[in-house]
Order: structure tokens, then sequence, then C-alpha cells
């Protein structure tokens, strides 16, 4: 039997809380579907390790990510643990996403049944897109070598032809993976967000794009600037398919979409390079509501179903995302307006431990 290896790291805050019930939820997959194993290596890293430690993060542990088949990380990070000067310590962006060349940070924003929206008259399946967020360069590239003196303070955005050529590539052929097209009018389509009426930079990856778009003709292109982004992403959503942008826009309209599905923690994220990935929500550790058992989990769980997907356990992966979307419509928990979860992270397992049960046996009837 094939037997995948995860490393696993529960980070700060919330963090370990919705890591178990993400784990506790790939139990049951593997149970359920019986055919694969994941045997899971845990690691600590983030803030509290680092106030331990002095780094954000062991060797060993960079090296057990190396050699394995996928990691998934728990959100780290606490606002009071600050580096010299002045950004946090114990964020791992830096040393996985460069560190590993993980290029692609992919974040999809899709609204569930009965999950409260801010946005009026949206049915769930008006909001179904994926933002593929530039995950090495951008303004980000100068993440620890801004340039600071008594009077001015610079840093400097990053792209390059490598860099807008890979992540264009990777939006086209998710945009002709993906399962379905726009909600609007069923079309693929990849708009690329960026701000080429102010900044150089931008014109350069709106080139770079309009030439990779030319592989693939069947796909629909588009260009938006950024501030018009934002206002479509709350005016109408159901025209977005596939969006590819610069490294902060991709972080800032991420947390933009997820505030129309429900809040973050209904956000999960895969960090995918060409040899390796990890998977993660896209919010922080909030730390405010450790402990309390209200933290929305979904976060953590899809992302964990985004790394079955990719460990190329597609079907089990669908099979989850099917568990959440009926397990939400029957409301065997719910997601209130703040974005919490009433009873806590391991009852939204249990209740999708039942849904997947049911799924499950419905594919073997099916498969029969
Ligand atoms: C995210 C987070 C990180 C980022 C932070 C914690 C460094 O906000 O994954 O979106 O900006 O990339
Ligand atoms: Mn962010």
């Amino acid at each position: 039997m094939k037997t995948y290896r995860i490393v696993v790291l529960p980070g700060d805050g919330i963090g370990p809380e919705i890591v178990a019930a993400a784990v506790a939820v790939l139990d049951t997959i593997q149970e359920l579907a019986g055919d694969f194993r994941l045997s899971y290596d845990v690691h600590q890293a983030g803030a509290n390790y680092y106030l331990k430690n002095g780094k954000n993060m062991s060797a060993e542990t960079f090296e057990a990510i190396r050699q394995s088949d996928a990691t998934l990380k728990g959100p780290v990070g606490l606002p009071e643990v600050r580096l010299p000067d002045g950004t946090e310590a114990g964020s791992l962006g830096g040393v996985l996403r460069n560190g590993f060349d993980l290029y692609a940070n992919v974040r999809p924003i899709k609204l569930f049944p009965k999950v409260p929206t801010p946005l009026k008259d949206k049915s769930p399946e008006s909001i179904d897109y994926v933002i593929i967020r530039e995950n090495t360069e951008g303004l980000y590239a100068s993440r620890g070598r801004g340039l600071i003196t008594e009077q001015a303070a610079t840093d400097t955005l990053l792209l390059t032809r490598k860099g807008c050529e890979r992540i264009c590539r990777f939006a086209f052929d998710m945009a002709l993976r993906k399962t379905r097209g726009a909600p609007e009018d069923g079309r693929r389509r990849v708009t690329l967000v960026e701000k080429s009426n102010v900044l150089r930079s931008f014109y350069f990856f709106r080139q770079v794009f309009a030439e990779a778009a030319k592989e693939t003709p069947e796909v629909e292109i588009e260009t938006l600037y950024v501030d018009a982004a934002a206002a479509a992403l709350i005016t109408k959503p159901q025209h977005f398919h596939v969006i590819v942008t610069e490294n902060m826009f991709g972080d800032i309209l991420s947390d933009l979409g997820g505030a129309t599905i429900g809040g973050l923690g209904m956000c999960p994220s895969a960090n995918v390079g060409e040899e390796r990935a990890y998977f993660e929500p896209i919010h922080g550790s909030a730390p405010d509501i450790a402990g309390k058992n209200i933290a929305n989990p979904l976060s953590q769980i899809r992302a964990a179903g985004m790394m079955l997907e990719y460990l190329g356990r597609k079907k089990d992966a669908d099979l989850l995302e099917k568990a959440i979307w009926q397990a939400l419509e029957k409301e065997g928990f719910s997601i209130s307006p703040a974005g919490q979860v009433e009873k806590g992270a391991m009852v939204v397992a249990a209740a999708l431990k039942e849904e997947l049960e049911r799924c499950y046996a419905a594919k073997k009837i099916k498969e029969m």
C-alpha cells in the first residue's frame, strides 16, 4: 500500500487545534479509502519555537520537509514576537516559499451553502474562483531586504520573466483543470490583476501574460487593475474563474475574497513548486481566540484536501469537498456571521466523519 510521508507543523495560536481536526479528517479518509496511508512526522516551528530557540525552524525540520511527500502547516506567528527590524518573527513564508522555490500559491475562493456572506443574494454556486498568487517575487521579494534610514524606507518590487512566465502558465493550466468554468458564463478565463497604468513592472508582467496565453487559446484572457479588481470581487464575484497576480496583490485580494465566503476560516491554500509543496490556511494564528474552541477549522481541513489532491488522490479530495458541502447544507455544524464554529473544531471533524462515511458508501455502490 502506498504510504505518503507527511510533515505536520501545528504552528502557533489556533494552529494546534485546527491541525488536530484536519489530521482527524485525514485519518477518517485513509480509513474509508483503504488504499493509502499517511505517516505523520510532527515538528514544532513558528513564533513559539522562535521564542525558545532564536530561530523559526530547525535545520532538521527543513530537511524533513525536503524529504517528505508533502507538508501540512498550521498558521504561525504571534503579533508581539518580532525581529529587531520590527517585522514578525516566526513567519515561515520566507524559509519555505523561497527556500523550496514554491512559486505558486493557490487560493480557492468558494462559497458553501448556508455560510453567511456579507454580499446580498449570493447563491453558493455563484462564487467559485481561484487566486493564483505569485509566491516568490513581487514586492515581498524584498522580505528582510528593505533599506531603512532615519528619514526614508524602501522596499523593491521584483518581477522576472521566468517568474511571470511560470506563474502565468500555472494559471492557464489551472483554468483547464478546474472542474467548472466561471459561475457567470461557464467560461474558462484567466484574469491578470496588475497596475500597469502606474508601474512599468506590471506592464512587463502584462506582456509576458499575453505571450504565455498563446499556448492555451481555449482559455479566455483579460487584465484588470488591482483597484478595479478589488471592487469587482465584491460587485461581480461570479465573473471570476482564475485570477493570477503579483505576491502582495494576491495576499490582499485573497483576504478580501475570504471575507465574501464566510471569513478566512473557510480559506485553504497550497504553496506549490516543481518538487515540493505545503498546505496551510491563508490566515494567521488568531491568538485572541486560541483555546476557546471557536476557531473554524475548515481552512485547515480543506488545506489537507488540497494536499490529498497534490498527492494524486483527487477522488478523495473531491469527496472531502462534497462532504463539507453536504454537512453545511444539512447543518451538521454551522458557521456564525463572525466566521466561527459553535462547538469547536473536533465537532466539525466528527460531523465530517459521518458525511464522509455516506460519501464513500455512495461511491462504492456506484462502482459496483
Ligand atoms: C499569507 C500570510 C503571510 C503572507 C504572512 C503571515 C507572512 O499573510 O499567507 O497570506 O503574507 O504571505
Ligand atoms: Mn495574507
